[in-house]
């Protein structure tokens, strides 16, 4: 492996990390991605066939090649290859025999080469801010689930099958960009993880490839992986594309409810603030021209000629700060409009793929009326909706707390819907749903219904949810809040009938 070194230099923390530029591939999987490993496929092509059977004998009997991995040959799944498994094989293909049942989660880890352990070690580290850090851990900014299908929006791409892309951080818009996955990984977390406002920065040790904590992330990137490779990023950071108020068109009410799916993240819902993030409506105890925000620069000469206002009664700062927020590189890692600048902090920027222009107009209109309700002494400007009517209770259970403090009471109603009654959830983990599923089946095979609470904490909670209408009672008798992108249980309740 050759380890040439660069060095990324952070501006806001003056600190100069060498990187090793060295690609983080851990053993090549025994079966290849993209086909699932599938009992009875002895020659891994996705498919049960003939050929898997004479596969079969031809390594028992002939000396050929072997399987990928013993599980997908065992076809009786009783633990030994033989001539057996290629019997009931050919049982299942042409007399009606039963089907070879599916692998075990073990089965699944040996085919993939995955160790389990590092796998719920690196999910941790994944949902974990760093011990000397700030808040933020990689799941504040990244999903692992592809990003249409969450309804939260986050200011990262998703890091699904992130780990076969060709290059990181910008060599798709323009920058040099980085060949390594830790180097990419090591820039996010100095530039934005290891920066606290209370205490001062610590010294910031990079990750090696070889780093225990790198090695348990990639572990649990893998297990979730579906492809080997995929295109870099073709992302633009982008300047603001209007000055002065917003357009008539922009709608304050539609910046909330946008707000509450992105920004809530860190700044909470309705830009109150939260541990994580300042709040946005209280004023600003200076409102003047803040020499550290060079929006803009001569290309040539570096010479500031654009110092912003720091001001969030101005829509130019809000804007600014939404479209070029994050750390100013001074090798530009990450390609920036020329002439502009980046606000040099540690909320990130939004690219022009996450938040179009418009929405961009709606934010500003949100944030001017969430500060002029708070100046008029308002209950803070709240789009967040009421609870659908409610219903008969049919069945309910409670739930068994397994991890993110769940709790709580969960009803089927005979509206259609299911209600969370004394709902206790951290928010934490990745892209959390409720989740109906069937006790007597596999968990995994449920279904995810309402929105994405992740990052949501609730305390002693009412939540109501619509059963979708093609999932019909009888298919489901447990809800589960479930983190759809680890496929994990954080509890789950055995719906039960009401008398
Ligand atoms: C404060 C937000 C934030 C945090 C925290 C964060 N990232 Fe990022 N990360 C970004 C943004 C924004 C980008 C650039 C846009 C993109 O690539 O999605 C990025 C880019 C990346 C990329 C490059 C993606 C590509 O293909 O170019 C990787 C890899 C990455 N982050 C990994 C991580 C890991 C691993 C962690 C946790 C150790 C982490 N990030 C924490 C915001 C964050
Ligand atoms: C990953 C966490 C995170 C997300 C997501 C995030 N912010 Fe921020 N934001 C911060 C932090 C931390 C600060 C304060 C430190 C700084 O200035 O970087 C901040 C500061 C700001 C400021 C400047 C506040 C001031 O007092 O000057 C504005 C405006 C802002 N954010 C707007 C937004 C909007 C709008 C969104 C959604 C599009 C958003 N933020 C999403 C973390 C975040």
């Amino acid at each position: 492996m050759s380890l040439s070194m660069i060095q990324v230099v952070s501006s806001r923390a003056s600190l100069v990390l060498p990187v090793a530029l060295a690609i983080a591939v851990a053993a090549a999987p025994a079966v290849a991605r993209g086909a699932t490993p599938i009992r009875g496929d002895s020659d891994s092509n996705g498919r049960l066939e003939l050929t898997d059977a004479i596969f079969s004998l031809s390594f028992l009997f002939l000396g050929g090649r072997g399987p990928a991995c013993t599980p997908i040959a065992d076809s009786n799944g009783d633990g030994t290859l033989n001539l057996s498994d290629a019997i009931h094989l050919l049982s299942y293909l042409f007399l009606g025999g039963p089907e070879p049942g599916p692998l075990s989660q073990g089965e699944l880890n040996e085919c993939l080469g995955i160790d389990p352990e590092a796998v719920a070690r690196g999910m941790k580290e994944y949902e974990s801010a760093d011990p000397d850090g700030n808040f933020f851990s990689c799941a504040t900014c990244h999903s692992m689930s592809p990003d249409s299908e969450s309804d939260v929006i986050r200011p990262g791409h998703s890091l699904l099958n992130s780990l076969g892309r060709p290059s990181y951080k910008g060599a798709a818009f323009g920058g040099p960009g980085l060949e390594s996955y830790v180097s990419a990984a090591n820039v996010c977390r100095n530039d934005w993880m290891a920066i606290s406002s209370s205490t001062p920065p610590f010294d910031f040790v990079p990750w090696t490839v070889e780093a225990p904590r790198f090695t348990d992330l990639v572990a649990f990137m893998k297990s979730l992986q579906t492809r080997d490779s995929e295109p870099a990023l073709d992302i633009q950071i982008v300047a603001p594309a209007r000055t002065g108020p917003p357009p008539a068109s922009a709608s304050g009410e539609r910046g909330c409810e946008l707000f509450n799916r992105s920004c809530m993240v860190c700044h909470g819902v309705g830009a109150v603030g939260n541990q994580i993030a300042p709040s946005l409506v209280e004023q600003l105890p200076l409102c003047e021209n803040d020499p550290n925000l060079c929006r803009r620069k001569d290309p040539v000469t570096s010479a500031c000629f654009e110092i912003t206002q720091a001001c969030l009664d101005d829509p130019d700062y809000v804007r600014y700060r939404i479209r070029l927020s994050g750390p100013d590189h001074p090798d530009q890692v990450y390609k920036v409009p020329p002439g502009f600048q980046l606000a040099g902090s540690v909320m990130p920027f939004w690219t022009a793929d996450k938040l179009s222009d418009d929405q961009v107009e709606d934010l500003v209109a949100f944030v001017a009326l969430a500060r002029q309700a708070f100046r008029e002494g308002k209950p803070t400007f709240d789009c967040t909706q009421e609870p659908p009517a409610e219903g008969k209770v049919l069945r309910r259970g409670s739930f068994v707390r397994l991890f993110h403090n769940v709790s709580g009471v969960a009803e089927e109603l005979d509206t259609r819907k299911i209600r969370l009654r004394d709902f206790n959830y951290d928010g934490g983990g990745i892209s959390v749903k409720v989740w109906l599923y069937s006790s007597a089946g596999n968990i995994r095979g449920g279904r995810a219904i309402g929105p994405d609470l992740f990052g949501q904490p609730q305390t002693n909670a009412t939540l109501v949810i619509d059963i979708p209408a093609d999932l019909p009672s009888d298919q489901f008798d447990s809800v589960s809040i479930w983190c759809v992108s680890a496929k994990q249980d954080f509890g789950h309740a055995l719906l039960e009938a009401v008398p």
